[in-house]
């Protein structure tokens, strides 16, 4: 019948309510990492995003596979694999947006700042070949620890001459798609209509959530504030659990990686009101980097909305997590300037 019809029609449109305002764009976006456990399903969601047009998978290993695969959805953008270091230039070239999920994830008992040695590396090389082939496109990392990695991409595109603070993030949506979640069940509210940001860094005690600037306007007894609020700086390590030796969180990464790159795609389209935090380049704080809710535009960052109005705990939160995210920001940098 026609009303069946119409509710198919809806259901493969899903994607569009829900992680895209546009459906007219041209956008390539390369997938660095995307063989791995957030690769895969990030790609899966990047492939069924109707603003994409080329999907580049790039990976050291696995890509040719995981490209024909994902070739075969019936969406409009064009997938192709790239494998190994000598093809990551023809990867790159012609890019809008860049994301990047390569590098290892933790195991249980380790922090995130344990990985650093393994994915400082990483991410420099990618960075660097970023600032090569495609220094104008918007660098999205989500390769841990966030907080040292982003310096790190950032001084190799300074080393390149091409760098420009509002096309670099940190991908902290995760966070905030937690925050969302774990609210609306205690207040049983409709989570698609609840938006709570989380500011800071991307570990531990760095992980700020706003809870009294959440929309709509929660209210908690402090007890119960503050466990909700540890709950939110420890889901990733919650997943880790969970997972027992098998990886951190990838398929709620993707999601919110997913979700973070249609952002960034919609304001390079012009898109209104496009609003999301990330980790980057700040001036809010005494830390160089900092998530906050962003206004996203056809230059990336158009403007940095700030901290807003903070209640005392909050405030606590952010003094608290500054030292940290110096020493973090430093390792990176220090790292980046390491062989010069
Ligand atoms: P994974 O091991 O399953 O996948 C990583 C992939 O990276 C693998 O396919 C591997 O071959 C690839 N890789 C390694 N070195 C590479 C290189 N030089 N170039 C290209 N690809 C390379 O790991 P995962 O679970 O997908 O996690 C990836 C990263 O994302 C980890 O660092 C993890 O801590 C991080 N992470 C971040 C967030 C966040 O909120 N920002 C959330 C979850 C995980
Ligand atoms: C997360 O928050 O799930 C990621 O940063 C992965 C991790 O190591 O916890």
């Amino acid at each position: 019948s026609l009303v069946a019809r119409q509710r198919f029609l809806q259901s493969t449109c899903i994607f569009t309510r829900h992680f895209s305002k546009t459906s007219q764009s041209n956008a390539k976006v390369a997938v660095l990492g995307a063989s791995g456990g957030i690769g895969q399903p990030l790609s899966l969601l990047l492939k069924i995003n109707p603003a994409i047009t080329k999907l580049a998978l790039y990976d050291i290993a696995n890509t040719v596979g995981v490209a024909a695969d994902l070739s075969h959805c019936s969406t409009v953008a064009q997938v192709t694999g790239y494998e190994g270091a000598s093809q990551l230039r023809e990867c790159l070239e012609g890019c809008d947006v860049v994301v990047i999920p390569a590098g290892v994830p933790r195991k249980p008992g380790m922090t995130r700042d344990d990985l650093f040695n393994t994915n400082a590396g990483i991410v420099r090389d990618l960075a660097d070949a970023c600032a090569q082939y495609c220094p104008k496109a918007m660098i999205c990392v989500i390769c841990n620890p966030v907080n040292s990695t982003v310096p790190i991409a950032s001084e190799m595109f300074k080393k390149r001459g091409v760098y420009d603070p509002n096309r670099i993030f940190g991908v902290t949506t995760l966070d905030i798609v937690r925050s969302d979640t774990f609210i609306s069940q205690a207040k049983g509210l409709d989570v698609s209509q609840v938006n709570c940001p989380v500011i800071g860094g991307h570990s531990g005690t760095t992980i700020i959530p706003v809870i009294s600037q959440c929309s709509p306007p929660v209210n908690f007894p402090l007890d119960v504030h503050e466990k909700l609020t540890a709950r939110i700086q420890n889901a990733g390590t919650e997943v880790l659990e969970a997972k027992a030796g098998t990886g951190s969180a990838t398929l709620s990464m993707a999601y919110a990686g997913a979700r973070f790159v249609g952002s960034v795609i919609d304001g390079l389209n012009g898109v209104d009101g496009i609003v999301e935090c990330a980790f980057v380049r700040s001036d809010e704080t005494e830390a160089k980097y900092f998530s906050t809710p962003l206004l996203l535009g056809k230059n990336g960052v158009e403007k940095n909305l700030g901290l807003g109005k903070l209640v005392d705990i909050e405030v606590d939160l952010i003094k608290a997590a500054i030292p940290e995210l110096k020493k973090n920001i430093e390792k990176g940098e220090e790292f980046a300037h390491a062989g010069d």
